[in-house]
């Protein structure tokens, strides 16, 4: 008897085990190449935190008797030889996760040079050169130069210039007797490859003030806020009182701010807040070449969101960074300062990767009218008149603001976080996340014109939130207590009606 087959082989089964196969050995190779990267990976940081521990005590001690000032807050604007740039401010950055993604240098890099820079958007790395000054031990100066590398902060806009961060690797050089060699710059500039290397200023290095370990210490300062520049003959005196006052009740230890114009009363409230030490007031007046959104985007803002986060983390340290506007007003609806509501949102390390915290904006129009109760109450205080807001806060993002964990945050922007700093594979450490605060636990309230049309502006849904006032009656002895300070007799200053569509 025959058999005949009724059907052909089903070939298409063949083919399926076959794919499946080099499916199965294509997943294998990329286990196997993924664990490999792993494991140079962790190799690498490895043998910079091995180099770190080293050299601690060395570098430590040089940092203490850095021959000049280190801790100054002079820094301004200084031009990059060979181009239309200019150079703010430069960190030193031990972090071993961020030396392993930036270093160019193939090993002994202990740590990262980060320089706040203005340079036309279109600059490439190999065309500028870092210049590091060192003092020898006999107090001559000796110049080594190293490739720079660039880094375009984002929402840069395509400007014709933008803010960059440009990284300079710092290795460390043995030798025989490692005290007869500084191994720390006291201060960098970048030059152009056409130039000579003899041009261009010279911007201080700022060091942690308590050493390589500063990152890993447990006894940091609690938060810095960081508020964005200050432009165009800002006026609002009052305000920015109210504005400092209720930070600091909440709980802020250090208002950092970005002079680049104000008028003379605000000038007096700077002053009155430096000289008592809350505040530190950084001169921002900027080169001309920059025009105000023709060339570059917000008065160099994101030079200066990141310029404040490496300052308070890297230089002073704060455990973390906040950005607010001054119209913008983070209001906790449950806890009663910001201390209680950290320990609350920051479960870190226990159970959450959670290191930026984002929170919600909602807009408090100005154009809608005070609440009664609070008419003719002095001082005027915008977190006492105004209760009227839109029902439904923006969307995460959109013009929401941030407290980040300065140490595993790389760089900030306006509304969000850019990069965090990798985890570390030797521990448990994961990639770092951003956390969206619940708007029940806190709201970013912002006192502030209508942004668009107005009409349109009458037309959202708005409810009654008082939630502040639970804050305003101790805020409002505070602001009377410190305008009569700063202007005597003469009491705050009247607030200032914003127009319509201002920023
Ligand atoms: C703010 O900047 C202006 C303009 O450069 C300057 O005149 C003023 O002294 C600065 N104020 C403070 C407190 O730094
Ligand atoms: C922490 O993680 C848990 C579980 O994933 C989540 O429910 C909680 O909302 C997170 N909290 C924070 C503050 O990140």
């Amino acid at each position: 008897m025959s058999y005949q087959l009724l059907h052909k082989p089903i070939v298409s089964n063949w083919t399926m085990s076959r794919y499946c196969k080099v499916t199965l050995t294509l997943i294998g190779i990329i286990i196997g190449l993924l664990f490999i990267f792993v494991r140079s990976r962790e190799y690498k940081l490895r043998q910079i935190y091995k180099l770190q521990n080293e050299i601690a005590d060395i570098i430590d001690f040089e940092m203490e008797y850095m021959t000049r000032e280190i801790f100054t807050e002079g820094d301004k604007w200084l031009p990059v030889a060979g181009i239309n740039g200019h150079i703010y401010s430069a960190y030193f950055d031990p972090r071993p996760e961020v030396i392993l993604k930036y270093s160019r240098s193939s090993a002994n890099t202990f740590g990262e040079i980060f320089i706040v820079a203005l340079l036309p958007t279109n600059t490439q790395s190999q065309h500028l050169t870092c210049v590091l000054q060192f003092e020898d031990n006999d107090r001559q100066t000796i110049f080594k130069k190293i490739p720079a590398q660039l880094r375009i902060l984002n929402d840069h806009w395509d400007l014709e210039y933008s803010a960059f961060f440009i990284i300079c690797d710092l290795t460390y050089k043995n030798l025989e007797n490692a005290y007869d060699y500084r191994q720390l710059p006291e201060a960098v500039r970048i030059v152009h490859h056409h130039e000579d290397d003899d041009n261009g200023q010279f911007v201080d290095m700022h060091y942690p003030k308590y050493g390589m370990k500063q990152l890993s210490q447990e006894k940091s300062d609690f938060m810095a806020v960081c508020v964005p520049v200050l432009h165009h003959n800002f006026n609002r005196a009052l305000e920015l009182i109210e504005f400092i006052e209720y930070y600091e009740m909440m709980g802020i230890n250090h208002f950092t701010l970005y002079n680049s114009s104000v008028t003379p009363e605000v000038d007096k409230v700077l002053t009155y807040y430096r000289t008592k030490l809350t505040a530190t007031i950084l001169n921002w007046n900027l080169p001309s070449i920059y025009v105000y959104e023709q060339t570059l985007r917000h008065e160099g803002l994101f030079a200066a969101l990141n310029d404040c986060l490496y300052r308070n983390t890297h230089h002073h340290s704060y455990k973390y960074v906040g950005t607010f506007d001054v119209d913008e007003f983070l209001v906790p609806r449950q806890h009663d300062n910001f201390r209680d509501l950290m320990r609350d949102l920051d479960l870190y390390p226990n159970q959450n990767d959670s290191a930026g915290f984002i929170f919600r904006n909602v807009y408090f129009y100005t154009m809608y009218p005070d609440n009664v109760a609070s008419r003719k109450k002095v001082p005027y205080l915008y977190t006492r008149a105004k209760t009227e807001r839109l029902k439904m806060p923006h969307e995460p993002g959109k013009r929401s603001r941030y407290v980040v964990r300065g140490k595993d945050t790389v760089e900030i922007g306006n509304y969000n976080i850019w990069e965090f700093r990798e985890g570390s594979l030797m521990s448990s450490e994961k990639e770092f996340k951003e956390y969206i605060v619940n708007p029940e636990t806190a709201l970013l309230h912002h006192y502030a014109p209508c942004e668009a049309e107005e009409t349109g502006c009458y037309l959202k849904s708005i409810e009654t939130d008082d939630i502040a006032l639970r804050f305003t009656e101790r805020l409002a002895s505070r602001v009377e207590k410190t305008c009569s300070t700063i202007f005597g007799a003469d009491g705050c200053p009247p607030p200032r009606k914003r127009i319509f569509g201002s920023e």
